[in-house]
């Protein structure tokens, strides 16, 4: 997922933005179209009664029928909450063998396998007679998550017009948010039919599923890609044919190079480890690290249960979720307009004093009604506009910052030599936090009480003096220069060699060298 690929050198090489890119575009950006809808998805089911009541009958009567029970306390279920996250322990593993799989089989076949597995996935949990079925159905849908989440961006990248990438890349985190969205919106209608309810929202997963399958099944490799098997000719025709014109020489030429340039990197996991690289390694572990303690997906996964605990009713909890899934595409716009102009730094800090500030609103709102007992009584109208408005702008804060940033920044300022490594710690890091993060949020709501939300608090803290004080700003510099960023930061400088900031690597680069070695 935001497996960004950048240029390393400023080239205008001809070409239109043709309808085949346009094809690709729409097949693929279904990839993140799928793993958002099942971001959001799972919330909406958990907090359906017939889904309860079919699966985790013991939740149904904790949540229903339990007069006395402590209403933090009625989700807290381990089995629950690894139908949620279940999809995320797959991904992650998936994401490891994904790379290799995506250059050995061409990233067109790594989207098509990655459908394939969407759609049993879906299907599985659509017709669901038992929670084996569901477990398992997450599972391949998290697989799928793996093998879509690595090929998908860089099938975008070389597909588009070179000038294109850049928001092409945000675009990818924009189609995620759009797939929460949807899933939130079906939730809501879905909710009202019943027993059929959550298996049209669960088996609604086909649908992009089959559009990314069926559709990948007719779309060409990349050019790139082909080089790297070694179909020049055909590599060419397909270079033509994306670009829509004949005179791709250039171009093609520097796709040749980039293959022969990306096989003179052997050792991008011990290169990694070397100590000139240590402003990479800690940022490609922080940056999805802080990214996932924001917290943002205990709103993303159990807004509707969240909600749902904090006394609101089913319908209105559904709701709510809809409203938090459009803030969060409306905000992701913003970062777009403002990542180049207002630089990333000044977004991270703004987007973390502002979730902050909302945090501790919300903990003192839910405190103040629910006491640490979770007896709310009749709950007021301000107070439920108060939660639902200050959850909106914290969603809205992560969304023009840690959200596209988290996946940006790890992206740009990864050098050549270790940026396979780097990436792939980025994606797992970011895979098992979710998956932490998911499977200890109703455990915690039920311990922590409205103290979660501080406890969330903490690390925005934390990830907020990070940035002011160790993240230097990257917006608008070359990724071949970036190493003078850290040669000029006051505490990474220490491990920059100076030698290397004068003769950077003597790889020669080719715009496309970073896509072939992703
Ligand atoms: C994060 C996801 C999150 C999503 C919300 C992404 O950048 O990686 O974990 O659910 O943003 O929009």
């Amino acid at each position: 997922m935001g497996g960004a690929v950048f240029a390393t050198e400023k080239k205008a090489y001809p070409g239109k933005l043709t309808f085949s890119v346009f094809k690709a575009c729409i097949v693929a950006s279904m990839g993140g179209l799928i793993f958002g809808y099942d971001i959001g998805i799972s919330g909406g089911v958990t907090s359906m009664d017939s889904f309860l009541l079919r699966f985790f009958p013991s939740v149904f009567h904790q949540k229903n029928l339990d007069q006395s029970n402590n209403e933090y306390c009625q989700y807290d279920s381990q089995i629950l909450t690894t139908f949620t996250s279940s999809l995320y322990i797959a991904a992650l593993l998936s994401s490891l063998v994904a790379s290799a799989m995506t250059r050995k089989f061409g990233r067109r076949n790594s989207m098509l396998f990655g459908g394939a597995l969407f759609f049993i996935g879906a299907l599985l949990n659509g017709f669901a007679q038992a929670i084996w079925m569901l477990i398992l159905g997450r599972m391949l849908l998290g697989f799928g998550v793996g093998f879509c989440n690595q090929s998908v961006p860089l099938y975008l990248s070389e597909m588009a017009p070179y000038k294109h990438r850049g928001s092409l890349n945000v675009m990818f985190q924009m189609s995620i948010t759009i797939g929460i969205l949807i899933a939130n919106v079906l939730n809501y209608f879905f909710a009202k039919l019943g027993g059929l309810g959550w298996r049209l929202s669960l088996g609604g997963a086909m649908v992009p599923a089959l559009i990314i399958t069926v559709g990948s099944f007719f779309l060409p490799d990349t050019p790139n890609s082909m080089i790297d098997r070694g179909d020049h000719e055909g590599a060419r025709a397909s270079l033509e044919k994306i670009r829509g014109i004949q005179a791709v020489d250039e171009e093609f030429d520097d796709l040749v190079t980039a293959s022969l340039e990306s096989k003179l990197v052997e050792h991008p996991w011990k290169n990694l480890l070397q100590r000139k690289y240590r402003p990479q390694l800690i940022m490609s572990i922080m940056i999805p690290f802080f990214q996932q303690l924001t917290g943002i997906n205990v709103i993303m996964f159990y807004a509707p249960v969240l909600f749902n605990s904090i006394g609101f009713e089913s319908d209105a909890s559904l709701m709510s979720a809809v409203i938090t899934g459009l803030v969060n595409v409306l905000a992701t716009v913003v970062s777009i307009y403002g990542v180049d102009r207002w630089g990333r730094r000044a977004l991270f800090l703004e987007g973390g004093f502002q979730m902050l500030i909302c945090q501790i609103v919300v903990a003192i709102a839910i405190g103040a009604k629910f006491g640490t007992n979770g007896n709310p009584g009749v709950l007021p109208i301000w107070y439920a506009v108060v939660v639902v408005v200050f959850i909106c702008i914290y969603v809205a804060g992560f969304a023009w910052s840690w959200g596209p940033l988290g996946w940006l920044v790890p992206s740009e300022i990864f050098p050549l030599e270790v940026r396979s490594a780097a990436q792939s710690v980025t994606v797992a890091v970011n895979m098992l936090f979710t998956f932490v993060v998911a499977q200890i949020f109703l455990t915690m709501l039920c311990h922590l009480k409205f103290g979660l939300f501080i406890f969330f608090a903490v690390f925005v803290v934390a990830m907020t003096i990070f940035v002011k004080f160790l993240l230097p700003e990257t917006k608008g510099i070359p990724i071949e220069e970036m190493t003078r960023v850290w040669k000029a930061h006051w505490f990474w400088s220490r491990f920059v060699d100076q030698d290397e900031v004068d003769n950077p690597i003597q790889i020669p680069k080719s715009p496309y060298f970073v896509d072939t070695i992703i």
